[in-house]
């Protein structure tokens, strides 16, 4: 296996004052399957926003495949996301006046343009994957909150990302929605190397991952 990331003595302040990331190591190999765990405030989502580019640490560096990403602007991170990044977020940020379709097209809109019959044809593959297919066309608002969470996480996967950085995807769902979104994940892994970094408060999802990361108070257990 080889690196896909590190980070290192990563520190991150949102006041100026006090750390909610302290002196953070932590390398990635590619493909693994990392479950993150911690209690509320513990800093787990602002880890995975620097580690997404979405937020730049006080202090410290990160290398994807090598490179330094650390203090890029914020064109070069909004690039390197859509390159590489594929976000599932803590709440799922679905847009109700939008179609299930429109919904996962809307990140490729904003890269690409709104005409794109190819890109539909690959949306239609992922749902077909996930036995969604049928639900491709209503709106976003008349589906249930697992079928919401597993669009959220075509959305993600729509330009085959590297990482996929996921919060909290099986957050309120019954253990069978976990369990199938779980499995969902899992073969999205196997099938493309892709790797995964997910927040999760459900122990038998952690149990399942292949490295579990505990943090507490900022700090990696
Ligand atoms: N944008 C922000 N501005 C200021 N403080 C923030 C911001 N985002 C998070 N924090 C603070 O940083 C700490 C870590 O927050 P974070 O969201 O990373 O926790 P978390 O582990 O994801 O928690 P939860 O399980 O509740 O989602 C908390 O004390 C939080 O209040
Ligand atoms: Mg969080």
């Amino acid at each position: 296996m080889s690196e896909i990331l590190r980070l290192s003595g990563v520190f991150k302040s949102y006041d100026g004052k006090n750390n909610v990331l302290k002196n953070i190591d932590l390398k990635i190999e590619k493909g693994e399957f990392i479950g993150i765990i911690g209690q509320s405030g513990s800093g787990k989502s602002t880890l995975l926003n620097i580690i997404g580019a979405l937020d730049t640490p006080s202090k410290g560096e990160i290398y994807f495949d090598g490179e330094n990403i650390s203090y890029y602007d914020s064109e070069k991170r909004a690039q390197f996301r859509n390159k590489n990044i594929g976000f599932v977020f803590q709440f799922h940020f679905l847009l109700p006046q939008f179609s299930v379709m429109e919904n996962i097209l809307i990140p490729s809109w904003i890269e690409s343009g709104k005409d794109s019959h190819e890109k539909e044809e690959e949306v239609l593959n992922i749902l077909k994957d996930m036995e969604l297919e049928e639900i491709a066309y209503r709106d976003s608002q008349n589906i249930s909150g697992g079928q919401q969470q597993r669009i959220a996480i075509a959305r993600a996967l729509l330009n085959k990302p590297r990482i996929v950085l996921a919060d909290e995807p099986t957050g309120n769902l019954d253990s069978k929605t976990s369990a199938q979104i779980y499995n969902l994940l899992r073969k999205i892994n196997k099938k493309y190397s892709t790797t995964f970094l997910i927040v999760t408060h459900n122990p038998e999802i952690a149990a399942l991952c292949d490295r579990v990361i505990e943090i507490s108070d900022g700090i990696i257990k």
